[in-house]
């Protein structure tokens, strides 16, 4: 009998170890015979550990499982939520990045080239690197880390550079609240990732290639470690990539926990061993990034959905989606919610579908208040702008940016002026401390905002002109987006801001 339990560090946190280390004793005094496979996570949090058993119609699953259950899960007594492919959560999804992640074994090589592995890779090495580049264009892929920008033409910039080096640099500096699908992809499909980013290193001549990995996924780092190690053997990497006769390798390499690491230029600065401090832009990275040399940056995201680009075809990918936001999202929804996890769909559904219908609407059963899309910097979205579908342009339009696409829903309780303080808090505390409006202008905003909450209301539009020189004059995102949040909370949600002012009077 196939067993399979998560060994995601979400599914872990909720007890799998526990459950599968209990399977295989209980097993054991059944005199059964049981194959345990530790998968990754389908991505529906709310039911890990979310244990598999697979028959001869598909895998049975069964959720959230304690391990004091695994007896009556032997013994065919514990009530089954049917096939997990039928379930609402599964069936409503495209998933094309996240197709593999939580079916097949992480770490098996065999399995992953079983379930179209490595063919994209393999379409790769047929082609021209320019041929590849045109495909990655055609695809409309755009930066999933956040900023949007179209893929293929960063890594045209890359092919045109005249080096004698160039690199390749995974961005898994996953540092948004609420985001978690750089580290699901690692821990579930890592060598989804290893393939995109060897693909890249051909699309680019890129011979050599680094994943900088925040030191907070403990997990993450040793899967995706075994998996380099397990791909170099196979020859899948090194000098002689799949006999294709060119060479790409790659390592990883451990961040050190600072938000604005995951900044492209600082995440270099600390790659090459120096203080995470951004650097100017221009030169742009793609000319001169990791020690000076042409470099892709990309985020885990991106990378990890070029080999299903690869595979499918340009069209196929570019045929999902709406507008300019072509192919589809990994949304990842997690805060007040009765269903948290990972949902990948087509881009252009709207916000107040997914919070109402996929997330199920609050936990507390209160009404939901706002949902913040995009990380720390994202904008506070209220009902009036649920009907905004999901999408790059779309987003942007509403006063707000989808970022990395993580949700974080909050009910009628949250006081929005406190969320609004805790932006410029976290801003305070993260600068890098390069530039003024960020460095000064965040302390200054938690001590306006103070001013507004003991009741003083000429301090608000202080707080728009403060807003207003972050955004303008700060040098990354960190600065100039952080006016997001407090911005949209001011503005959707006046009456937190005035409310002790009118107490008082
Ligand atoms: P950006 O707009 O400056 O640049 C986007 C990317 O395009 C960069 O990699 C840049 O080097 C590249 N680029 C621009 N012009 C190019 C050209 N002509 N050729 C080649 N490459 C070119 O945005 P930035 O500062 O890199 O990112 C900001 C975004 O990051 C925000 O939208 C925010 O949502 C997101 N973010 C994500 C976080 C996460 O945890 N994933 C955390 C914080 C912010
Ligand atoms: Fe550093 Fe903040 Fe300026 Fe970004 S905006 S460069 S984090 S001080």
């Amino acid at each position: 009998m196939k067993i399979y339990v998560p060994m995601d560090s979400a599914a872990k946190a909720l007890g799998s170890d526990d459950v599968a280390a209990t399977i295989r004793t209980e097993a054991a005094t059944r005199g059964l015979d049981v194959e345990i496979i530790r998968n990754g996570t389908r991505g529906m949090i709310w039911l890990e550990p979310l244990v598999e058993i697979e028959t001869d119609q598909g895998r049975l699953g069964y959720g959230a499982v304690d391990a004091a259950d695994a007896g009556a899960l032997l013994d065919g007594k514990l009530a089954s939520l049917g096939l997990v492919d039928e379930l609402d959560w599964m069936k409503a999804q495209t998933r094309l990045t996240f197709q593999r992640c939580g079916v097949i074994d992480p770490l098996s090589l065999q399995d992953f080239e079983a379930h179209g592995g490595l063919a994209g890779l393999r379409r790769a090495i047929a082609m021209t690197p320019a041929e590849v580049v045109e495909e990655v264009t055609t695809s409309g892929l755009r930066g999933r880390g956040g900023a949007g920008f179209p893929t293929g033409i960063k890594w045209n910039t890359v092919l045109g550079a005249q080096a004698d080096q160039k690199y390749i640099v995974c961005n898994a500096d996953e540092g948004d609240s609420g985001t978690f699908a750089d580290r699901m992809i690692m821990e579930g499909d890592p060598f989804t990732l290893i393939e995109g980013m060897a693909i890249a290193g051909l699309a680019v001549e890129a011979t050599r290639g680094y994943v900088y990995l925040r030191s907070e996924y403990p997990d993450a780092i040793a899967v995706m470690e075994e998996a380099v190690r397990i791909a170099r053997a196979a020859g899948v990497l090194g000098a002689d990539v799949l006999g294709s006769g060119r060479a790409f390798d790659m390592e990883i390499r451990v961040g050190a926990g600072a938000y604005v690491c995951g900044e492209e230029t600082s995440l270099l600065n600390s790659l090459e061993g120096k203080r995470g401090v951004v650097r100017a832009k221009p030169p742009l990275p793609a000319l001169e990034g990791f020690l000076g040399k042409p470099t892709v940056v990309n985020n885990v995201i991106s990378l990890a959905t070029v080999p299903v680009i690869l595979e499918k075809g340009a069209q196929y990918y570019a045929d999902f989606g709406l507008g300019r936001s072509k192919g589809t999202i990994p949304i990842q929804i997690a805060g007040n919610v009765k269903y948290g996890g990972l949902f990948e769909t087509a881009f252009g559904m709207p916000l107040g579908q997914l919070v109402d219908e996929i997330a199920g609407g609050t936990l507390s059963g209160r009404p939901v208040k706002a949902v913040q899309v995009g990380g720390p910097l994202g904008a506070y979205m209220p009902r009036g702008k649920f009907d905004t579908p999901f999408g790059y342009e779309e987003f942007d339009g509403q006063g707000g940016l989808i970022g990395h696409a993580g949700l974080v829903v909050f009910d009628e309780s949250a006081d929005m002026r406190a969320m609004a303080r805790f932006a410029m808090e976290f801003c305070a505390v993260e600068s890098c401390g390069k530039c003024t409006p960020c460095r000064i202008g965040a302390v200054r905003g938690v001590e306006t905002i103070d001013r507004i909450g003991e009741g003083d209301a000429s301090a608000i539009p202080l707080l728009e002109d403060l807003c207003e020189t972050m955004k303008d004059g700060s040098l990354c995102a960190l600065g100039g987006f952080t006016p997001y949040p407090v911005l949209s909370a001011l503005q959707a949600f006046p009456e937190d801001f005035a409310a002790i002012k009118e107490a008082a009077e």
